[in-house]
């Protein structure tokens, strides 16, 4: 067929060829991947999918929800198919310390104005070391298993979670709703984890411990080797359903437990934060006889209604929390110090452990944090370890809690070589030789070399390609470095015109590369170009910004909806614009130390030529609109005075929910101005403009239409 050049096309002819390409690319996977049964060469194939990505370049409005660049339905031949959750599947956020807990509850007390005297009930569960599992039943039958992936998109391990003894395929009872998705966690018992890392032994490959043995387990593509892996599922929550049985947690999860789903025996419900505390001690001391690792005690809000009210704040719900037990501490010793240089030119010291088992797992590097830590003095500046330095050859204490990096946290003196020395920090990056300053009132040492650094360019180089981030299939860490180091990709925007460079007849060079062939080096240049339109959030989050993680980086592209803006904005902060830095500092999240970062990222020349560069390849996708419908959808509210039925807290998450943004002051912009008790001079100027006017009873009227 004959193509007419992309920049003669019109709106309409582009959306028409979009539609059709999309047919015409579903048809081809469907026959190439379920049927086996290819009808055009590969090279045909990638034809139809180049052009469709130029037209989506060209015309980014016209994208199709179903468009072939996003859709990932069809399972590479040896991956699995991915899965988007309906519901996404959450984390949780971290207490330690009881002290935490208190302070849970009262920020859920405060946000849905629970005075102390009043009950307020939660469950406590442990928390299972493994990793979650959403299964979803429909009309009773197990229709599809799904791993949590990155929260919104996972994969499909359907056949693989079928073979485990805690999974029904159905679920039994007179009120099973029609759709239940029910989600948990997949773990291994201490005992199955011995006999199977014996068998393993046999083979030279063993597990660290029973949680990578489960994710293992369950992401093999055979499920006739998941079968034989001795995995049990817990259930804990749930996503998406067409019905809720029960109006508490406490209720649903017995709903579960009767229809045949595996729930933690231990469950109980609390009425108050000693008896939270009282739980979190008896399951700690139960931990080592119970059989299978857990890591903390999670507490969530019983009531589903007040959990609704909750809500979520980033990724983690406001209703529930893990509880951390403490680590697990081993003694070994120091036998060397080591610089590490990260992607923001950060020096941390690592300590080279003589490799020792704390708690089931071996440990052979830790964390130092930096060179106060070093010299025994903590973040406040007051000593710890009583003062005490740490020297190479010194006997240490390495602690290490769940997922977290372990750490040296204690010495014994009386074990101090005689002739050790104080360690030295550098004051040049080792790895460019730049100095590595460390600014007022900073703990950390940076290089200023930025992106000359060898060690920066390539940690932002592997963040780039991340998961959470870019997220490039075939182009991990291992391999970025590669490339990075043959000098082939010294950007990101290289990683765009591989294709162009070592791609067609150019492959040789690629395929004499260890572990590449035409096959693997064709599905990496797929892998590319399904990234070459990337959501705002997933943009941000990929630049590698200072203190811009994937919750920040939803934020910023919540407030400032396109790229373009964003940029604008961050720009003119950059310059010194006082008002771009004040409407940024306003948004509820944003402090003066993200300000500083993304204007010291935006004003520094490299990032600026760096992502010029980028984006001559990659379209950045604008965000998508909150909520569309209601009245609040896109209106500006300001909430004043006292309210009597909820927060303001409350009241501010409620109205971002339904699309609305809330300021801090009104203008000749605000839509709406809630009005509580008391209210002062905001209803006096909103009066003056002429901007609506809610009293409390009409808001709860508006939110609850
Ligand atoms: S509730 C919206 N309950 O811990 C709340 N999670 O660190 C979702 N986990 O991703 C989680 N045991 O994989 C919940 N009893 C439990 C859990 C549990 C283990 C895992 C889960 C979650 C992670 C967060």
């Amino acid at each position: 067929m004959d193509y007419q050049d992309i920049d003669a096309l019109t709106e309409e002819q582009a959306k028409a060829e979009l539609a059709r390409l999309a047919e015409e690319i579903a048809g081809h996977d469907a026959r190439y991947h379920t049927d086996d049964a290819p009808e055009i060469s590969d090279g045909d194939y990638d034809a139809l999918r180049r052009r469709n990505l130029a037209i989506e370049t060209k015309f980014p409005e016209l994208v199709r929800s179903d468009s072939p660049t996003h859709r990932v339905g069809a399972a590479p031949a040896e991956g699995f198919a991915k899965v988007s959750h309906i519901v996404q599947m959450l984390s949780l956020g971290n207490a330690f310390e009881p002290d935490d807990v208190h302070e849970f509850s009262d920020r859920v007390r405060k946000f849905l104005s629970v005075p102390d005297g009043e009950p307020l009930l939660f469950t406590a569960e442990p928390k299972i070391d493994g990793l979650a599992l959403s299964l979803r039943y429909e009309n009773g039958k197990l229709v599809q298993a799904a791993t949590r992936g990155d929260g919104r998109i996972g994969e499909n391990v359907t056949a693989n979670a079928l073979t485990i003894k805690d999974v029904p395929h159905k679920l039994e009872g007179e009120d099973v709703p029609e759709v239940f998705e029910a989600r948990g966690e997949v773990y291994m018992s201490h005992e199955d984890f011995a006999a199977l890392n014996e068998r393993m032994a046999e083979s030279g490959r063993v597990f660290a411990n029973p949680r990578n043995a489960a994710a293992g387990s369950l992401r093999q593509l055979d499920s006739e080797i998941t079968k034989t892996r001795p995995l049990r599922f817990f259930a804990y929550g749930w996503g998406d359903v067409s019905h809720v049985p029960a109006d508490r947690q406490s209720g649903v999860i017995e709903a579960m437990g009767r229809w045949g789903l595996t729930v933690n025996p231990r469950m109980a419900v609390c009425a108050s934060v000693d008896e939270m505390l009282a739980y979190h001690k008896a399951v700690e001391a139960e931990r080592a006889s119970l059989g299978y690792d857990i890591d903390g005690v999670v507490y969530k809000v019983d009531g589903l209604d007040l959990q609704g009210r909750l809500g979520f704040r980033s990724r983690e719900p406001r209703w529930a929390i893990a509880h951390k037990f403490a680590a697990e501490v081993a003694t070994t010793v120091l036998e060397d110090i080591d610089i590490q240089v990260g992607r923001t030119g950060s020096l941390t010291p690592v300590a080279k452990l003589r490799p020792v088992t704390v708690g089931g797992v071996v440990v052979s590097n830790a964390t130092l944090h930096n060179e106060d830590y070093i010299k025994g003095i903590g973040g406040d500046g007051e000593p710890i370890r009583e003062g005490r330095d740490l020297r190479v050859g010194d006997t240490v204490q390495v602690y290490r809690a769940g997922d977290v990096i372990p750490k040296v946290v204690d010495l014994d003196l009386s074990k101090r070589p005689k002739d050790s020395l104080p360690f030295v920090f550098p004051e040049t990056c080792p790895e460019c030789g730049s100095d590595a300053v460390r600014e007022e009132g900073e703990a950390v040492r940076r290089c200023v070399g930025g992106l000359i650094c060898p060690a920066q360019a390539v940690e932002r180089l592997k963040h780039f390609v991340s998961r959470n981030a870019a997220d490039i299939d075939g182009l991990g860490a291992k391999q970025a470095e590669v490339f990075w180091a043959d000098g082939w990709i010294k950007q990101t925007a290289d990683i765009y015109t591989l294709e162009e460079r070592f791609g067609g007849d150019n492959i040789q060079a690629l395929k004499s590369k260890e572990g590449w062939g035409s096959k693997s080096a064709e599905k990496l240049f797929r892998a590319i170009d399904e990234r070459r339109i990337l959501p705002l959030d997933k943009f941000l989050f990929a630049l590698g910004i200072r203190h811009v993680g994937e919750g920040t980086a939803a934020l910023l592209a919540r407030t400032y909806m396109s790229w373009d803006a964003l940029r604008i904005a961050m720009e003119a902060m950059a310059a010194g614009d006082a008002d771009a830095r004040a409407t940024l500092v306003n948004v509820d999240g944003v402090g003066e130390v993200l300000a500083d970062a993304l204007s010291a990222f935006f004003a520094e020349p490299h990032n600026l030529e760096g992502l010029n560069a980028l984006l001559t390849h990659v379209v950045v996708e604008d965000a998508a609109p909150p909520a569309q419908q209601g009245v609040l959808a896109g209106k500006t509210l300001v909430i004043t005075g006292t309210l009597e039925r909820m927060s303001r807290s409350e009241a501010k998450a409620r109205a971002e929910a339904a699309g609305a943004k809330v300021s801090g002051s009104v203008s000749a912009k605000t839509d709406y101005l809630l009005a509580g008790e008391k209210a002062g001079s905001k209803l006096k100027k909103a009066q003056e403009l002429g901007v609506s006017v809610l009293s409390e009873e009409d808001w709860i009227t508006l939110i609850e239409s």
